[in-house]
Formats: structure tokens, C-alpha cells, sequence
């Protein structure tokens, strides 16, 4: 964790933005895998984490926007738990280590919600994402559990959105923890990358190295010679000459903050000459697009930038035809480019999906696309010193979706299907870099992981 005075600091500031009641953050509970005592990796709950620090399951923390003061329920270790997982220290000694003074066992909790909500206080909570956080809030706030998420505090949504949009310093440096193992793991992977390799010994050779580094898994790690399916997690593919790996794979460091790169490597080693027009085309997006950020430019235009790119790549290759920037306005690119170009990352990889991606990435200055492609954007606000985003495009050869627009006769003056057709067994393009918005511009995070075509190779080469 953190020094004290970061989650004082962080406390206060949301004391001050929400302004009155008691703001309840319920950490998280060990998930069960197949029977009660063999559970999931633990996670804790990010915001919990973000204001309260403590990486164990069942607390909650309060928030008291009224008296100016912060509570930790939860419950100290029983000599039962102790002789199975060891000393523990008492809650009241944690919750010093976080500057909150004020501990108290779990069983509480309801009485003193009750005694607030009497009083007349709101109780602020976010939208609850897991079954056990809907129980225990329908139980503890006497909610009807259909009901619960209708509940969640909208003022506290967007404050916490604000606060935690912005990566002060130390939060920059966790991130960059977390890249310094992508490093490892991205340049592992493609010197791996070689035929008759299986998909799954590259991600168990960088899953492993991971966990050898004491971090753990951003999210489950996509690496596939598929990669026209966006978030394929299957490896049990065999590596063949022809083929591209796309390897989109983070890492979490140890105070959860996490990294996201994604690379793409010919198998074997080398890009034919194909592969290499399609790549350069991704990549000339991808840095146009980094190079375009700054503090007022939005990412919605920067998506569109990058939208813009692609489509006149494909157009210099005949893949399109027609005015790029006619046919980025119309959404034909996106048969290629199906996604946003980013999203916002943290302590969760798509940081605070859990709150409502409309709040996080449009709130009140933008407003979600309906068009296929750009609907898909995650962030679409103005950029802002502090905000740390993933720019990632892509393109991809989707053979089902290419059938469909087909027989739509869909965008014939902007797709030349018939050209489209040759790259059927391509597969996909994603380049992925996480990226710090400065206050002159923008700052490429963590080493510089092998990207040009030149690098890759020589890189894929050094096995
Ligand atoms: N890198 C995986 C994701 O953004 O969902």
C-alpha cells in the first residue's frame, strides 16, 4: 500500500466533492472455484482499494462526508484462522497503516447505516458488479436485490470518476512497475514465436514470469494466432509459418495498478511483404495518433484520426476505394477497425468499467456515437494531464463479417470486396501502447517495447 497520507488525502478530496452522507465502499469476498475453501485469486475491490488501501477480503469502508471522519468494518483474525494462515495483525493496527482511526467488526455495519439513513443521511454507494456485494447491500441498506443497482449514488459515480480519472506521480510509477514486466513479457513472446510452438507455451512462459515477479494478471492474457477475434483467450493453437501472433497481455504490480500491450509478430520471425503493408499501415496509425495527444484535444478525434489513417492505408493498398475521410464519417472502415482506439486504465485495466463506461469516458461533454465502430469507443472526453489511456488499433480480417457487410452490399463504394477476399486467412493487426497525457503533451509509458518492423524482427531473431 501506499503511505497514510495518499488515502487521507484521497478521502478528503472525496469528502469534499460529494459534500454530505456516508459514502460506503464494500471490499470484495473470496470467490469460491468449485468449494468454499479452494477460492479464486483474491482481488480487491478497486475503489476500496483506491480510498481504504487493505488487500483482504471482507471489509467495508465508510466514508462520513458529514462528521469528517472514515470507518473500517471488518473482523479480526480467530485462532481458527490464525493456525491456518498465520498470524494476522489486528484491523485496528491496518487501519492505522491507512489513517483511519475508527475500526469496527462487520456485524455493525447495519446499525450504524440504519442510524444514518434515520438521521436523514444518504448512504452513496457505486454499482455493485459482483452477486455477494448485491447481497450484502440489499442486507444491509434493506433493498430489494433487483433493485440494488437502481440505487447507486450518481453523485458519487462522478466524483470518483474525476478523482480517479487523473494518476497523480505515484500512480504513474505503479503503472510503470507493471510495464517493466510487459517489457519481459512482450520480448519473451516473440522470440517464442516460432512454428510448431503452441499457443499456450508462450502465455504459460509469461503468465509464469509474471507470477515469478510477485505481480499477477492484469486481465486473462489474449495471445493468438486469430487475432481477427478481438479478445480470443484460447491458446491451444500450434504456431504455423504465414501466421500472425497477436499477443494483447498486461500485467497488475503489486498495488493493483496494471499495464496493456499489445504486440503482433509474424510467426517465425519475419513479416512477408503483405503482412509488413497491412502492419505499416496499423503503425503509422497507431503513432499518429499518440503523437496527436495533448491536454484539450479529445479522444474522440484522436480515434478518428487514427480511423482516418487506416482507411487511407487501405485505400493506397485498393483494400478501400474512394475518399478515406468520406468513408471514416460513413463507418466503412470500421469492417477493418471494429473497435475504439482505447480506453482508460489504472487500478482496473478498463479503469472504473464498474461505475458506467458513459460516465468514465462522455459524461456531459460527449455524447456516444450510435454507428458500428465508433459506438465501441470507451473514451470519447477531452484529454487532461493525468489521464492515462491505452491507444490500440487494429485491423482485422473478419471473414464472417466481411460475408455479412457482403451480401448487405454494404459500403460497395468504399470496400472493393473483391480484394477484400485475398486477405480471408489473414487474421489481425493490434499495436498497443499505454499512454501518460502530460500538461505540454503526451509521455509514451515504461521501456520502449520493440514495435518497428525492423525491431521485431531482430528481436524475434535474438531467441
Ligand atoms: N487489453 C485487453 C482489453 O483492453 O480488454
Amino acid at each position: 500500500m501506499f503511505e497514510a497520507e495518499t488515502y487521507i488525502k484521497r478521502r478528503n478530496r472525496l469528502r469534499e466533492m460529494v459534500g454530505s452522507g456516508l459514502i460506503l465502499f464494500p471490499g470484495n469476498e473470496e470467490t469460491p472455484m468449485n468449494y468454499r475453501d479452494n477460492a479464486y485469486h483474491f482481488r480487491q475491490d478497486s475503489s476500496f482499494l483506491y480510498y481504504f488501501g487493505l488487500d483482504s477480503p471482507s471489509l467495508a469502508g465508510v466514508v462520513d462526508a458529514d462528521e469528517g471522519k472514515d470507518i473500517i468494518f471488518g473482523d479480526d483474525a480467530d485462532m481458527d484462522d490464525i493456525i491456518w494462515m498465520g498470524h494476522q495483525a489486528l484491523l485496528k493496527v491496518r487501519g492505522k497503516r491507512v489513517g483511519v482511526e475508527e475500526t469496527t467488526p462487520l456485524s455493525r455495519i447495519a446499525d450504524v447505516l440504519d442510524q444514518a439513513v434515520k438521521e436523514g443521511k444518504k448512504i452513496h454507494f457505486l454499482p455493485p458488479y459482483r452477486p455477494e456485494t448485491i447481497l450484502k447491500l440489499a442486507d444491509w441498506l434493506h433493498l430489494d436485490i433487483q433493485k440494488v443497482a437502481l440505487k447507486a449514488s450518481a453523485d458519487l459515480i462522478i466524483a470518483l470518476a474525476a478523482q480517479r480519472s487523473l494518476k497523480t506521480d505515484e500512480e504513474i510509477q505503479e503503472i510503470e512497475k507493471a510495464l517493466d514486466v510487459s517489457y519481459e513479457m512482450h520480448t519473451l513472446a516473440m522470440k517464442m514465436a516460432k512454428p510448431g510452438v503452441y499457443e499456450s507455451e508462450i502465455t504459460g512462459r509469461m503468465e509464469g514470469l509474471v507470477l515469478s515477479r510477485g505481480f499477477f494478471l492484469a486481465f486473462p492474457t489474449i495471445l493468438t494466432i486469430n487475432g481477427q477475434i478481438l479478445h480470443n483467450h484460447y491458446h491451444g493453437n500450434v504456431l504455423k509459418e504465414g501466421r500472425l501472433l497477436v499477443n494483447d497481455s498486461g500485467a497488475e504490480s503489486d498495488r493493483h495498478y496494471a499495464s496493456d500491450i499489445t504486440r503482433t509478430t509474424p510467426v517465425g520471425g519475419k513479416f512477408s511483404s503483405r503482412q509488413k503493408e497491412i502492419y505499416e499501415v496499423v503503425l503509422k496509425a497507431q503513432t499518429g495518433a499518440i503523437d496527436a495527444m495533448r491536454p484539450g484535444i479529445s479522444f474522440r478525434d484522436v480515434h478518428l484520426l487514427a480511423a482516418r489513417t487506416i482507411a487511407g492505408g487501405l485505400t493506397d493498398l485498393g483494400i478501400m476505394k474512394g475518399d478515406p475521410e468520406e468513408a471514416v464519417d460513413k463507418g466503412a472502415h470500421a469492417m477493418f477497425f471494429p473497435h475504439g482506439l482505447g480506453h482508460l486504465m489504472g487500478l482496473d485495466v478498463h479503469d472504473m468499467e464498474n461505475i458506467g463506461e458513459n460516465y468514465v469516458g462522455y459524461g456531459d461533454e460527449a455524447q456516444r456515437s450510435s454507428q458500428f465502430g465508433l459506438s465501441a469507443l470507451r473514451f470519447a472526453k477531452k484529454l487532461e494531464p493525468g489521464h492515462v489511456l491505452t491507444v490500440e488499433p487494429g485491423l482485422y480480417f473478419i471473414p464472417d463479417l466481411i460475408d455479412l457487410w457482403k451480401n448487405e452490399g454494404k459500403f460497395t463504394n468504399f470496400i472493393d470486396y473483391d480484394k477484400v477476399n485475398n486477405y480471408r486467412d489473414f487474421g489481425g493487426i493490434r499495436i498497443e501502447d499505454d499512454v501518460l497525457v502530460t500538461e505540454n503533451g503526451h509521455r509514451i509509458l515504461g521501456k520502449p517495447i520493440p514495435k518497428t518492423i525492423a525491431d521485431i524482427e531482430k528481436t524475434a531473431a535474438e531467441a
